[in-house]
């Protein structure tokens, strides 16, 4: 079986459900208050695995009583977690407000996650050389993430990084990135532009700029867009889909599209099966519990080109 190694966060997502966002200033009062489990390294760690690919996760939870609960669940799950450490303090926090069109705002309190050390990564070098693929995303120290992405660079391991909550500062030019997988907002603060493809010229040298080799860019309903520094953009359609919850579609998108390149799919069959985890997860509440596994993920292929066809 392939092995996906993931390094990033663990978090506790309180979760209210509201009708409209609240404005600056306002305060609304929610339907309903929920308690998940998040964190968007161990949600890309629980897509992979819903792929059928042993998953090996780098991350920390605190030694408070959720961070116990925490790792007692993924035991269960089958994901690797030797390498996710207890520290002292609170497990890392999500406070998510979801609203009727499933649109959402999330604020993090990272606790925990920012425990995570480069030499937590360094004293475990195997465990990261004995992935397919390395998948991370932002919301751990960036020391421990471009330790893990170098040992992967030069093990031939292709990197993806999810950069989300996007760095101003974040170090690109340390390691190559073989995929980085943003949302259209995340595309325009990393390059300082909006991709566009009628720009290539300017993306591709963003690109060259930040060592990033395919720069994937998903647009909600509309298809995904791949920018290549060697080759011509690729369009990927999605499923048309009426949104419940959106929090961790992205997450969805990107542990099935490492799972699936781990496999040796094609990155056009990667991206094609990523689209249907992410659409499929907005069908469903709380980040974990809608990510669907590849059975459902594989029945769901067929309506990819299906026109002004809506699934709920
Ligand atoms: O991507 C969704 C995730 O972002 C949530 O689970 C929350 O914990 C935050 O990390």
């Amino acid at each position: 079986m392939k092995q996906v190694t993931v390094i990033g966060s663990l978090n506790i997502d309180y979760v209210t459900s509201v009708e409209s966002l609240p404005a600056p200033g306002e305060t609304v009062v929610a339907e309903r208050f929920d308690l998940y489990r998040g964190g968007k390294g161990a949600n890309q760690a629980l897509a992979a695995a819903r792929q059928d690919c042993k998953v090996v996760l780098f991350g920390a939870v605190g030694s408070d009583e959720e961070g116990a609960a925490y790792r007692s669940a993924l035991k269960l799950t089958g994901i690797g977690i030797t390498h996710v450490r207890t520290v002292p303090g609170q497990t890392g926090a999500a406070f998510i407000t979801v609203d009727r069109t499933g649109e959402n705002t999330i604020t993090i309190a990272a606790g925990a996650n920012l425990k995570l050390r480069k030499s937590d990564i360094t004293r475990h070098r195997d465990a990261v050389e004995a992935g397919s693929v390395l998948l991370a995303q932002f919301e751990i120290p960036a020391p421990a993430l471009v330790e893990a992405a170098i040992i992967a660079n030069e093990a031939g391991i292709p990197v993806i990084i999810n950069p989300s909550p996007t760095n101003p500062v974040f170090p690109w030019e340390r390691f190559r990135t073989d995929y980085a997988i943003v949302n259209e907002t995340e595309a325009h603060e990393i390059l300082g532009f909006p991709p566009s493809l009628t720009e290539q010229a300017l993306v591709r040298d963003m690109m060259h700029q930040l060592r990033i080799a395919n720069l994937i860019v998903t647009r909600g309903a509309d298809e995904t867009l791949v920018f290549r520094r060697e080759g011509e953009p690729l369009s990927i359609p999605t499923l048309p889909v009426l949104p419940i919850d959106t929090v961790g579609a992205g997450d969805a998108f990107a542990g099935c599209f490492a799972a699936r390149l781990a496999q040796g799919e094609s990155l056009t069959d990667a991206l094609r099966a990523a689209n249907c985890a992410g659409a499929l997860a907005t069908l469903g509440a709380g980040a974990q519990d809608s990510i669907p596994d590849r059975e459902r993920v594989d029945q769901h292929l067929v309506y990819l080109s299906t026109p002004n066809h809506q699934y709920s």
